[in-house]
């Protein structure tokens, strides 16, 4: 293992911001109020295959400091998650991972996630950088589109492979903005498109976290045979509260309000 936490996340930041360069827009403005950034947390998905299961994405943060600290049950979008901390560190970015529960789908959705898992072996996953190798795999347009009937966390997973979903700017390191209404505002008036399902702030104080993010940025993709402009990576913000019986901020994650920011990759 050679590479440290900090390079870890520096390799998944500069692949992030190749199709997303509203982030890297975002965090120099920020910078230029005189703004430090620090991310709340990261997200990454993936499929819950043998060889691809979320257990084998957490080891290269497991192996760097991190270890799981809660679990979750996406019903609705039929998903598992964890989430991950770092052990000595809390300015370390909390990793979220989702996997897609593939026998809940349609067979022509397994076997589509059966094809990609067959083109990946066990000592790429085993590499430090796989959660940066983007897609390794062939992928039509016409699979996508099918795997997008079913699955929008399916389809987006197949077409970007292994990269960060979002990194999330933490309100709460910020100090030239109190609440997420404030930020959201010098967003738009930039000229940033917010994800507005459910109203642009996700989550409440009383569930002790609030949520926004800006719509995916679209990305000109490679398929097999075409080249097609769909939905990438958004960049999120959240603003934790401290929970009443310890004062010290709530660090885990609503399902609820992950369902619609799930939804900030959509069509
Ligand atoms: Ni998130």
């Amino acid at each position: 293992m050679s590479l440290s936490v900090e390079q870890l996340f520096e390799h998944l930041w500069q692949q992030y911001i190749q199709i997303n360069p509203q982030a890297e827009k975002i965090q120099q403005l920020l910078e230029q109020r005189g703004e430090t950034i620090i991310n709340d947390h990261i997200a990454l998905r993936t499929f819950n295959t043998k060889k691809l299961g979320l257990v084998n994405i957490a080891d290269s943060f497991i192996r760097r400091g991190y270890k799981v600290i809660d679990e979750y049950d996406f019903s609705k979008k039929k998903l598992n998650a964890i989430h991950l901390e770092h052990v000595d560190n809390i300015n370390h970015p909390k990793v979220f991972i989702s996997e897609l529960r593939t026998e809940l789908f349609s067979e022509n959705l397994q076997n589509i996630i059966a094809q990609i898992d067959a083109q990946i072996t066990e000592e790429e996953v085993a590499q430090e950088l796989f959660i940066t190798s983007g897609r390794t795999w062939n992928l039509s347009f016409e699979q996508y589109i099918q795997l997008l009937r079913e699955s929008e966390y399916a389809a987006w997973t197949a077409a970007f492979g292994y990269r960060a979903n979002h990194f999330t700017v933490s309100l709460n390191h910020l100090t030239t903005f109190f609440n997420l209404e404030d930020l959201n505002n010098f967003l738009l008036q930039h000229g940033f498109v917010l994800n507005d399902t459910a109203g642009s702030i996700k989550g409440t104080p009383q569930q002790y976290l609030e949520q926004s993010s800006t719509m995916a940025a679209p990305v000109n993709l490679e398929f097999d045979h075409s080249t097609h402009v769909i939905p990438g990576c958004f960049y999120e913000f959240a603003k934790r509260y401290p929970l009443p019986e310890t004062g010290r901020l709530y660090q885990g994650f609503i399902t609820a309000s992950a369902d619609k920011i799930f939804e900030s990759t959509n069509n």
